[in-house]
């Protein structure tokens, strides 16, 4: 069944969910037994907000503060509408586990987050894994997908720090009739005139059904939205079980969200100090022969060491010498291709670039 009929005959069984906001009643209803959700918060880029938000969105930790956050968020990234979740766990925990539903098909790069396979183990659809951006075999997929399909990728990959090919992805989705979804976790403040992401960037918003943005990665905050219509909005508040029962996030954490997107609004993303590190970094590891880097525009770089033991041994002489970094093992990525992941940021500086980059020479000799 479409969301659209389903959405409707809740309505006309009177069992349609939606957000209120409880603001000056006498509360006799939500869970913050000491009062302890009224405290303030306040202090230097936090602004003032309450502790807590008492219940769930549906009970009474709703306000016409998130849902206009929402709506600002939304049109940051030039979409329809959103939907904030406590995470970005959360958020890919209740889009797949609800949308595509018995019948239907999601096909899913290999290198999709756990959140979305997650998500996918609690739903009923069926789903396929194609090989890490390989759109044939995805075209494979698509001509035997059954019921509603979806195609879901991550415009910037985590553990890789690839991209996905959105335009291609694009027109193979509308091609086959599939959906496309894309996580931009860690797209989300990086890409775009104004940091609204690679889908943005590339302008593909309107051909793109849903896109998931996470507040704590770039944006250093906490939580997530889906963006898409109002269909998958109001579905999303009727049917994401990771929504409906979980206490909301507080004023307090919202409005850390509202300040973050603000910054971001006054970057100059031509003159982010982490692409030229991220130039320098890949420019010196391409000069010593000893180091296996993975190809990546973004400021995540990957160092293969190729085992288990070598790229926990890396990791550790690097912090010998005071530098963090953390070893990917597997499974978290398949066997020989265990790594470093490298994260570039705005606040390092070139000597700590020139600093790492030697002490994994030293340590890879
Ligand atoms: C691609 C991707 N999606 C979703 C998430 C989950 O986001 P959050 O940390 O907000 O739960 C992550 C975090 O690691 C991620 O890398």
């Amino acid at each position: 069944m479409s969301i659209v009929s389903q959405l409707e005959s809740r309505r006309q069984e009177g069992r349609l969910r939606s957000l209120r906001t409880t603001k000056g009643l006498i509360d006799f209803c939500s869970n913050d037994y000491l009062g302890f959700a009224r405290d303030i918060e306040s202090g230097e880029g936090r602004g003032l907000g309450t502790m807590g938000s008492t219940g769930s969105r549906l009970i009474t930790g709703n306000s016409s503060y998130v849902e206009e956050l929402e709506q600002f968020i939304a049109d940051y990234h030039d979409a329809e509408c959103g939907l904030i979740f406590n995470s970005g766990y959360d958020a890919n925990l209740g889009l797949f586990s609800s949308v595509p539903q018995r019948g239907d098909t999601v096909l899913f790069d290999e290198y999709c987050h756990a959140s979305i396979r997650d998500g996918l183990r609690l739903g009923y659809c069926r789903s396929h894994s194609f090989p890490h951006n390989d759109l044939e075999s995805l075209e494979r997929l698509l001509l035997r997908a059954e019921g509603n399909v979806f195609v879901a990728v991550e415009s910037v990959y985590s553990m890789d720090g690839t991209f996905a090919d959105l335009a291609a992805l694009v027109s193979l989705a509308e091609k086959h009739k599939a959906r496309l979804i894309v996580d931009e976790a860690h797209a989300t403040g990086l890409f775009g005139e104004r940091g609204q992401g690679r889908v943005v960037e590339l302008n593909l918003q309107a051909r793109v059904y849903a896109r998931i943005h996470t507040f704590g990665k770039a944006l250093g905050r906490h939580g997530a939205i889906v963006l898409g219509d109002q269909n998958l909005r109001v579905f999303l508040i009727n049917y994401a079980r990771s929504f409906i029962y979980t206490t909301s996030l507080p004023e307090s954490a919202l409005m850390g969200v509202k300040s973050a997107y603000d910054k971001l609004s006054k970057i100059n993303f031509k003159e982010l100090k982490l692409r030229r590190l991220q130039g320098l970094f890949t420019k010196l590891v391409e000069e010593c022969s000893a180091l296996d880097l993975i190809e990546s525009f973004s400021p995540i770089q990957g160092l293969i060491c190729g085992s288990n033991t070598l790229a926990k041994s890396l990791s550790q002489a690097l912090e010998n010498e005071g530098i963090f970094v953390y070893p990917i093992l597997s499974p978290t990525v398949p066997k020989g291709t265990e790594r470093l992941r490298i994260c570039m940021h705005e606040f390092n500086t070139e000597d700590e670039v020139l600093r790492l980059v030697n002490c994994l020479k030293l340590a890879k000799k």
